[in-house]
C-alpha cells in the first residue's frame, strides 16, 4: 500500500455542497454564487444564512436571522468566568480554543447532534465567537468584558466589545467583508479536522474546538499575522529587495503567499488588496501598501506565487486598527460559519474518516527481555 502525497494534495476525500473552488480558473463559489458577486453586495450573516439554508435570504429573512444571532451574542457566564482565570498573556487563539471549549460544556444541546440541535448550536457559536474573543482581549488588558449590544451588526459589536468604544461604520463594513471572505473554502486544514471530529459523532463544540487547533498554525490562518509581521520588519520600499533576496537565499517562506489549490491568482485577494489600498491610504500609511503590492509584484514576478487571502487581509487590519495577534481569531470568527456547516453536512450523511497510513518502519525485530537491553 502505498501512501498518497505527503500533504495529501490533490486528494478528493469526499463531497461538499458548502463552497467550490477552481484552483486553476481562480474560481471561489459558496452554494454557487461566486465570490466576486458576493463580497461586494452581501453581508457576513448573509451568506452564513446561504451556506447553511442553501439559498439567499430575503430581506425579511434576513433581518429576522441577524435580530435571532444578536439575542444570541452574550456567553454563558462560567465561559467568562474561566477566561478571566487564564494567564494575562495567553495568544488570543488559544484563549479562544478555551472559550469554545468551555461553551460546550456549558451548550444546553451539548450531547445532541441531531440537525435541529446542530443548527442551534451552530447559530450561538457564530453570534459568541466575536463576544468570546473581545471578552479574552479586554481580560488580558485588565478590563472587565463588555455585555454585547444586541442593536449593532455583529461587526460593529465586536469592535465596540474588543475596544471599549463604538468604532465607524466603515470599519466594521470592512471588518465584515472579510468575514465573508474567510467564511469558507472546501477542505482546508482546520475545516477537515472539523469534519473528522464530528465524523466520529463527536459533537459541534469539540469539532469547531479542533478547528480552532488547526487554524492556529502560521501555514494556515496564523499567516495573516505573520504576513504583517513581514511587512513591518521590511519597514521600508526600498528594503524590500535585500529582505527578498535574504529570504530566498534562506530559503523562507513568505507569509502570505502561495497556495496548496489556487495555482493563480487568489480571488479573495481581489477584494483584500483593494480595501487594503483604500484603508491604508485613509489611515495614513499607505508605505505598507506600497510594500505589500511590490512584494506581490516581486513574488509573483521572480518566483510566480501568488498573494493568497491573508495577505492583504493582514493590512486592512493594519489601517483598522486591530491588534496583531487578533488577526488569526477573525478568521476564525468567519470561518466559524463555514466550520458549523461543515459538521452539519457531516453530521447529515455519515461515515468515519479513518484513512490508512503506509508503515515505513522497522518489522519482525526478536523480542528482548527487560533485563537484556
Ligand atoms: C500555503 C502553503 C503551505 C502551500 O504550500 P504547498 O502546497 O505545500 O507548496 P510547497 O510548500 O510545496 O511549495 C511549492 C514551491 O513553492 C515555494 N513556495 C510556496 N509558498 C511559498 C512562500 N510563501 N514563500 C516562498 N516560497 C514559497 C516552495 O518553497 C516550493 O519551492 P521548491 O519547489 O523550490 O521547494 C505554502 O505556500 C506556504 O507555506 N505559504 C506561506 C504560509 C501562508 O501564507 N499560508 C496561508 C495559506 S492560505
Amino acid at each position: 500500500m502505498t501512501a498518497a502525497g505527503k500533504g495529501l494534495e490533490g486528494v478528493v476525500a469526499s463531497q461538499t455542497s458548502l463552497s467550490f473552488i477552481d484552483g486553476q480558473e481562480g474560481i471561489l463559489a459558496y452554494r454557487g454564487y461566486d465570490i466576486h458577486d458576493l463580497a461586494p453586495n452581501a453581508s457576513f450573516l448573509e451568506s452564513v444564512f446561504l451556506l447553511w439554508n442553501d439559498r439567499l435570504p430575503t430581506r425579511e429573512e434576513l433581518a429576522s436571522f441577524e435580530a435571532e444571532l444578536a439575542g444570541l451574542r452574550a456567553v454563558e457566564p462560567g465561559t467568562l468566568e474561566g477566561l478571566s482565570g487564564i494567564p494575562r498573556d495567553t495568544v488570543p487563539m488559544a484563549a479562544l480554543r478555551t472559550g469554545l471549549s468551555l461553551e460546550g460544556i456549558f451548550d444546553p444541546d451539548a450531547e445532541d447532534n441531531s440537525p435541529e440541535a446542530n443548527l442551534r448550536k451552530a447559530k450561538r457559536l457564530v453570534a459568541r465567537t466575536p463576544t468570546i474573543i473581545a471578552a479574552a482581549h479586554r481580560l488580558r488588558q485588565g478590563h472587565d468584558p463588555l455585555d454585547p449590544d444586541p442593536s449593532l451588526s455583529i461587526a460593529a459589536d465586536f469592535v465596540r466589545m474588543a475596544n471599549g468604544e463604538p468604532g465607524t461604520d466603515e470599519a466594521a463594513a470592512a471588518l465584515d467583508r472579510t468575514l465573508l471572505l474567510y467564511l469558507d473554502h472546501g477542505f482546508n486544514a482546520s475545516t477537515f479536522a472539523c469534519r473528522v471530529i464530528a465524523a466520529t459523532l463527536g459533537d459541534m463544540h469539540s469539532a469547531v474546538t479542533g478547528g480552532v487547533g488547526a487554524l492556529k498554525g502560521s501555514l494556515h490562518g496564523g499567516a495573516n499575522a505573520k504576513a504583517m509581521e513581514t511587512i513591518l520588519e521590511i519597514g521600508e520600499p526600498e528594503n524590500l529587495g535585500p529582505w527578498l533576496e535574504k529570504a530566498f537565499a534562506e530559503k523562507r517562506k513568505v507569509m502570505g503567499f502561495g497556495h496548496r489549490v489556487y495555482k493563480t491568482k487568489d480571488p479573495r485577494a481581489k477584494h483584500l488588496k483593494a480595501m487594503s489600498e483604500q484603508l491604508t491610504k485613509q489611515a495614513g500609511l499607505e508605505t505598507l501598501f506600497e510594500i505589500s503590492s511590490e512584494l506581490e509584484n516581486q513574488m509573483v514576478g521572480q518566483k510566480g506565487i501568488n498573494a493568497n487571502v491573508d495577505f492583504y487581509c493582514a493590512t486592512v487590519y493594519y489601517a483598522l486598527g486591530v491588534p496583531i495577534d487578533l488577526y488569526t481569531p477573525l478568521f476564525g470568527m468567519g470561518r466559524m460559519g463555514g466550520w458549523t456547516a461543515h459538521v452539519m453536512e457531516q453530521h447529515a450523511d455519515n461515515r468515519l474518516i479513518r484513512p490508512r497510513a503506509e508503515y515505513v518502519g522497522k518489522n519482525d525485530l526478536p523480542w528482548i527481555a527487560i533485563d537484556d537491553r
